[in-house]
């Protein structure tokens, strides 16, 4: 049976990111320390959570959260992109502030939910649009010691979105008076605490007219991480090959986009180059892309280092279609049902 239609009265190409749209709900499903079992996941309508404000998700940031997407494909079916990816990337991110790990099963099963009654909110196919998920998980009964709170919640909230930077190439800026995660801390981590510290140096640098934000290793300030919203991505051509140029840190959060592009490269016949890149062979590249389930893939104009007067130009649409913006395009079709998923990347609900 085919899932409701989109709905009529929204405007699929003028979507932007975090609308904050009325959609039928959001599934929640908590978990009892004293029982260690998970309560049946359920739809509920209202997206107010009421909490303990003594509760370690707020006081002591013990929250983690996760970001996929649902498409419509041409035959009308409902697809989310690796699911059991997410799963496994949240349970790592719970057993990191002390929650517990939502099995794989129990988590397809809250994603399957959250897409299945919202279904008419997923962008009809051929749309840039999709439905963005988003599971938040904290810790939600009162407890001022620091100690596993008896009650945990797990939430899936959605809502049709577009591509968090748009689809035109941006600038970046390397961020040098702030750094985001210390050496064996806490930055492999899908925690909030890896986000909201770098608004105001984004904001500052988005005044800057800078679109986005680069992160360098905190202890030499010499090798690329991540962008402060998606990974790093570059390319160049060695020997007349594609080479796939991708950061291998302890720092930087896993990105499926990441993965997937470089799964896709493989099977392209590319080499990829997974390692320590360090930020003196940035001129190397003739592409940069900014990776990540809400930003996609986007393209980078230039990558500015401020203190030194450093600035690197690269490819983008404005000539033609450079060959990572054309690996995210494939991506994007495998995601939307229009080429073939041989991996068995998308996950019917
Ligand atoms: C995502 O890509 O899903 C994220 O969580 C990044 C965030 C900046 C929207």
């Amino acid at each position: 049976m085919s899932p409701p239609a989109p709905k009529k009265d929204v405007d699929w190409s003028a979507l932007g990111v975090a609308l904050d749209l009325p959609v039928n709900g959001h599934i929640e499903t908590r978990f009892h320390l004293s029982t260690g079992k998970w309560t049946e996941p359920t739809l509920v309508a209202n997206p107010n959570i009421s909490v303990n404000g003594l509760c370690p998700g707020l006081n002591y940031g013990q929250q983690c959260y996760e970001g996929l997407k649902a498409f419509r494909t041409p035959s009308d079916t409902i697809t989310i992109f690796r699911p059991k990816f997410h799963a496994a990337r949240m349970a790592h991110s719970a057993a990191s502030v002390s929650l517990p790990e939502p099995s794989e099963e129990l988590f397809l099963e809250c994603l399957r939910m959250a897409v299945a009654h919202n279904a008419e909110y997923v962008p009809p196919s051929g749309s840039e649009a999709c439905l963005y998920i988003r599971p938040v998980l904290f810790g939600a009964s009162a407890r001022l010691a620091l100690a596993p709170p008896e009650e945990v919640i797990l939430a899936i909230y959605v809502q049709p979105s577009f591509p968090y930077h748009g689809s035109a190439s941006i600038d970046a800026v390397v961020l040098e008076d702030f750094d985001r995660a210390a050496p064996r801390g806490m930055g492999r981590y899908k925690v909030g605490g890896n986000y909201a510290p770098v608004w105001r140096h984004a904001a500052k640098a988005r005044a800057m007219g800078y679109g986005i934000t680069l992160h360098l290793d905190s202890s030499s300030r010499s090798l690329i991480e991540e962008f402060s919203t998606s990974g790093f991505m570059g390319h160049k051509v060695v020997n007349g090959k594609d080479v796939l140029v991708v950061p291998e840190t302890q720092n930087a959060i896993d990105s499926t986009t990441s993965d997937s592009m470089v799964r896709m490269a493989e099977r392209e016949g590319w080499m990829v180059e997974k390692g320590e890149v360090p930020f003196s062979t940035i001129s190397s590249l003739d592409e940069v892309v900014a990776v990540g389930t809400a930003a996609a893939a986007v393209p980078i104009r230039s990558i500015s280092r401020l203190s030194t007067s450093e600035k690197y130009s690269f490819s983008t649409l404005e000539n033609g279609i450079p060959r990572l913006v054309a690996l995210s395009r494939l991506m994007a079709a495998i995601q939307r049902g229009e080429e073939e998923d041989t991996d068995g990347w998308c996950w019917e609900v």
